[in-house]
């Protein structure tokens, strides 16, 4: 058993806390927002993650789980892992660090002075290279050591990928001494999960560790989310092939995909990508890298996130045409607010910047998604939302859907149909099934098919 300190509760700290509770740890999650940490400390989540309510509840009632606004409380652990948010900033491109200074400030001040054991703080959010260096530099003043180990969970599956991960990475401190303490602790945290005791019910596995300096543990985590939303851009721009020649891009990206160097996965067309960390790495990464002088290397990361960003319009403009040049005074149901299933987070949404751009260009929208409601009431109260699918389509001109959740991609068409005015779907994620919409008498509108 290792005392873990986990800073910054959000969908990243508050599952990783409940994981290393999980596999055996005394864990504090500290964070400064006090209504999250009395939710959290009850034992309930404070957003949407299936499988989280059950591990936070069960960890907390063990006594292996607590959480805290005061800093002083993380002083007993061994390891402090850092995980607050690292959003782009307000006035640029680059990633925002206030909270990584705010948090490790705030744990500077109570670590003591050069104890017997020293500690470690591992770095789990995504930063600019050389971060972890400057932290490091700052940290040694307390005798505590710092490592870089990023974390690659995703929104809907975060339990799954922090418990059984795909791979861990451990950016280690040059000196071979002070990397060797770090592995060592590290090691501790993870020996469950590096076991594949973790894995239970399925193939035993290991989990791969991938051993390495600051600099590369910090680049793998914005390299592989560019490569990620390269991948995504790429398929997005063969669908506006596909539409402006009668191709398919389902099928195009099906008949890419048998090739495992290409692979099937992360090849689903549509309104693009979008969260709290796709959208902002690809920009603070090209921010980064500006700063290093590299000013041409990630140009191709700025026509990424226009082709990503494209697809937004191309929603209204697709919608436009098919109600006879505007939008303009035409009811549209906007099904789906998060920026993917099984989450409840708006952040960078694609569905909330088309339900924007549609209101701006003089639609009347209704929003409905079954899970983002209250995130929509307290963070887009601009958006009209309405709580079933019923109240969204009814009299509608057309639907669009944006996010594909299994409720939407369930609908009867027929049923649907029979409320709305005029049977236009825009199938903004390829997700339904084109033939029984049109059947029902709709007229389909999908993103390259
Ligand atoms: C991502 C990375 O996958 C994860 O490894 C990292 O730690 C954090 O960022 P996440 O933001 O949770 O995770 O979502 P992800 O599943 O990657 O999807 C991102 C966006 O891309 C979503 O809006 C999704 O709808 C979209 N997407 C994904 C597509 O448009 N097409 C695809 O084929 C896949």
């Amino acid at each position: 058993m290792t005392r873990i300190s986990v800073i910054g509760c959000g969908y990243l700290g508050a599952v990783h806390a409940a994981s290393m509770a999980e596999v055996g740890h005394q864990v504090v999650g500290i964070d400064t927002d006090a209504e999250k940490i009395a939710l959290l400390s009850q034992g309930k989540a404070p957003f949407y993650e299936p499988g989280f309510d059950e591990l936070l509840r069960r960890n907390v009632e063990s006594g292996r789980l607590t959480f805290s606004t005061d800093f002083a409380d993380a002083t007993q652990a061994e390891i402090h892992f850092i995980g607050v948010g690292t959003p782009q900033r307000p006035d640029g491109q680059g990633a925002d660090l206030a909270y990584v200074h705010a948090a490790t400030d705030a744990l500077l001040a109570v670590l003591p002075d050069h104890p017997e054991r020293a500690s470690l703080v591992a770095g789990k959010s995504t930063v600019p290279v050389g971060t972890a260096a400057a932290l490091a530099e700052k940290f040694s003043a307390k005798g505590a050591l710092v490592a870089w180990n990023p974390e690659f969970l995703r929104e809907g599956f975060a339990v799954d990928d922090t418990l059984r991960p795909d791979r861990l990475v451990y950016g280690l401190p040059a000196d071979p001494e002070q990397a060797k303490l770090a592995e060592a602790k590290l090691d501790a945290a993870y020996a469950k999960i590096l076991s594949g005791e973790t894995y239970e019910g399925r193939d035993w596995t290991e989990t791969p560790k991938v051993v390495t300096d600051y600099a590369t543990a910090e680049l793998v985590k914005v390299a592989a989310n560019s490569f990620l939303a390269t991948k995504i851009s790429f398929i997005n721009a063969m669908a506006e092939i596909c539409d402006a020649t009668g191709g398919n891009v389902t099928t195009l990206a099906e008949a890419i995909g048998y090739d495992d160097r290409i692979g099937k996965k992360f090849l689903r067309a549509g309104v693009g990508f979008g969260g709290g960390c796709l959208p902002k790495d690809i920009r603070a990464f090209q921010a980064r890298v500006d700063e290093l002088g590299l000013n041409e290397t990630l140009d191709f990361l700025s026509d990424i996130d226009a082709v990503n960003v494209r697809q937004r319009s191309r929603v209204v403009t697709k919608l436009a045409d098919a109600l006879g040049g505007s939008v303009e005074g035409k009811t549209i149901a906007v099904l789906g607010a998060a920026f993917k299933p099984d989450s409840d987070d708006i952040r960078d949404s694609p569905a909330v910047d088309v339900a924007r751009r549609l209101i701006a260009a003089g639609a009347v929208v209704r929003v409905t998604d079954p899970k983002a409601g209250p995130v929509v009431a307290k963070y887009a109260p601009d958006l009209p939302f309405v709580d079933t699918v019923d109240l969204a389509v009814d009299g509608a001109d057309a639907i669009a859907v944006l996010t594909e959740w299994t409720e939407f991609r369930q609908l009867d068409p027929v049923e649907v149909a029979g409320k709305m005015s005029h049977n236009i779907v825009l199938d903004g994620r390829n997700c339904l099934a084109k033939q029984a919409w049109m059947h029902a008498g709709f007229s389909y509108l999908g993103m390259g098919q």
